[in-house]
């Protein structure tokens, strides 16, 4: 009835199915699921995982016996936490829908526990809670670390301890950031591993989860027109882009220790890169897709100084308006050359793409919000419409100038106005012979009018029902660290100085002599 079914058969049916899953119990049938968020008080529980899990009990994707627990140090009781909860939650579904019911029997089955982070007594507490919403079932456990990096150690030692499931599964969703760099990434792997199982462990990456990028292996692997052209024989150049028009308001002391390069870069669009590049998987199993991300991010260069361009915003007036330097939010110590944009060339040393520049650029405080993968593809060769000595029609030599230019464009744009469009010449009606450059335009508000569900649900329910395919194994961490650290420890080494780009402006001029110098023009 809710349609999730459909998104991937392939897996879910297992889970319906009832089999065994791989960390423990039954999935279905005389059991239960108990989601704790640890750090409950935070912005990303609010902001995020509340939303997600009432938008999953509205569209009847959560299991019969459910239990929410928030676990954080501040002090609250359950109707408090009731409260709390509700101030953010949303009707996505239906907009026009009264879902207040609804929300009313979600909030009951909210519960709260206050403790620390690194107290057992904390959650031997929550277990024993826990058991007594769990009675007479089989009881799986997932607790979503939503709490700053430091404590992710302390957390999963405690809970592991005192409140794991003893007859079902106990699961563990870790948010990023995944250590700074190959060395502590390593380190809190081999942590969490002191008292978890990988197949425990499911780190998010919620661009993931987004449709857009859901479908990038959809759209290669399931239309025959793509896949052939997938390859340096037809690809010029491929782009990824994260655009946000907001600086780092309110998380500038998180950011600062970070910087764009590890918050956006060696996450969320290498990610996107690994799915657009690796190979044919042996099959949709978490296993094999994952199993080929990490042969595909192996295959990467090392990024290094030279093909990177760092900037940060500045203050800046407009209209009257007064907008922010990066530095002058009080949690960035004055000073700061955290880069807060980067733009990034990076390649692949296989036989698919060996030479095709994979051009990165994300960046804050910029003119536009957006998320885009544009891949452009090679000239026509011969093209008998780019020779200038045959201009015809009317336009004549504008129009042949023009589409020699006019190089065929495949463009995702993840958000906002989630599409995909594919820019094609053809002739413009008419007795004359005037090319002009248009969309094949699949926008999905117009195609699939129903609101497309936040990220977070897809992996919520994914992690609920054991499927990791959506979630990164540390072997891929560790590949995708080993892409981005030294140039990490250059920057940071030399000391470089970002350039620096008015809020709401197009970003540095430098990421244009980047791309130049690959010889691309970003989309
Ligand atoms: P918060 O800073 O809001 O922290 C969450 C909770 O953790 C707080 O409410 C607080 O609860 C507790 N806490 C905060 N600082 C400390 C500290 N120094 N020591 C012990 N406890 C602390 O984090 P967010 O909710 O913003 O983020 C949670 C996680 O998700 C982080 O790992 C973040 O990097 C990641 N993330 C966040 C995103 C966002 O948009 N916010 C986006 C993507 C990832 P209490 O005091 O009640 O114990
Ligand atoms: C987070 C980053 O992972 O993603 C933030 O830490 C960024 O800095 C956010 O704002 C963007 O996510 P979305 O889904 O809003 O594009």
């Amino acid at each position: 009835a809710n349609g999730r079914p459909q998104i991937s058969a392939s897996f879910r049916d297992v889970a319906i199915d009832g089999a065994q899953s791989e960390d423990g119990a039954p999935e279905q049938g005389g059991s239960t699921v108990s989601i704790t968020v640890v750090g409950a008080s935070g912005d990303l529980a609010k902001k995020k995982i509340f939303p997600a899990l009432f938008a999953l009990y509205y569209e009847d994707c959560l299991p019969e016996h459910f239990t929410v627990f928030g676990y954080a140090r501040s002090k609250m009781s359950d109707e408090e936490l009731r409260n709390m909860i509700s101030l953010t939650l949303t009707c996505r579904i239906d907009q026009r829908e009264n879902c207040s019911d609804k929300m009313e029997q979600f909030l009951k089955r909210c519960f709260y526990q206050s403790g620390q982070y690194n107290s057992e007594e904390g959650f031997s507490e929550l277990d024993r809670k826990l058991k007594e919403k769990e009675a007479g079932k089989v009881p799986n456990r997932l607790f979503y670390l939503s709490i700053p990096p430091n404590i992710f150690v302390d957390v999963v030692r405690s809970a592991s301890r005192t409140a794991s499931s003893q007859d079902g599964w106990t699961r563990f969703i870790v948010e990023k950031p995944f250590g700074r760099d190959s060395e502590s990434s390593g380190e809190l792997t081999r942590n969490l591993k002191k008292y978890l199982a990988e197949e425990q462990i499911f780190r998010i990456d919620h661009y993931l989860g987004k449709e857009l990028v859901e479908n990038l292996s959809v759209l290669r692997f399931s239309n025959l027109v793509f896949e052939p052209l997938w390859s340096r024989n037809y690809i010029r150049n491929v782009q990824l882009i994260f655009s946000e028009d907001f600086g780092t308001e309110g998380r500038g002391g998180y950011f600062d220790n970070y910087g764009i390069i590890r918050d956006i870069m060696q996450n969320h669009l290498l990610q996107i890169l690994a799915l657009f590049a690796m190979e044919t998987p042996v099959s949709l199993d978490a296993e094999d897709i994952r199993n080929e991300k990490v042969k595909v991010l192996r295959s990467m260069r090392q990024l290094r100084l030279e093909d990177v361009v760092v900037g940060q915003y500045k203050g800046h007036s407009k209209g009257g308006k007064t907008y922010p330097a990066y530095v002058d939010d009080p949690t960035v110590p004055s000073g700061s050359i955290t880069p807060t944009f980067a733009a990034a060339a990076l390649f692949i040393d296989n036989a698919r793409w060996d030479g095709v520049p994979f051009l990165m650029k994300a960046g804050k405080a910029l003119h536009t919000r957006r998320a885009e993968i544009r891949v452009q593809f090679r000239r026509v060769p011969g093209n008998l419409y780019g020779r200038r000595r045959r201009s015809v029609g009317g336009g004549g030599t504008t129009a042949t100038r023009e589409l020699e230019k006019a190089t065929n464009e495949l463009v995702l744009r993840v958000q906002p106005d989630e599409a995909i469009y594919l820019k094609i010449n053809s002739k413009v009606p008419g007795l004359g012979m005037r090319l002009d450059s248009s969309d094949l335009n699949l926008l999905y508000s117009e195609r699939y009018p129903a609101e497309i569900p936040d990220a977070y649900e897809r992996l919520l329910l994914d992690a609920i029902e054991g499927e990791r395919r959506l979630f990164i194994r540390s072997d891929e961490l560790d590949a995708a660290w080993a892409i981005f650290t030294p140039v990490l420890a250059d920057l940071e080494a030399n000391k470089v100085a970002p350039e620096l780009y008015p809020y709401g402006s197009r970003g540095p001029v430098g990421a244009h002599y980047l791309a130049a110098n690959h010889n691309v023009r970003w989309g």
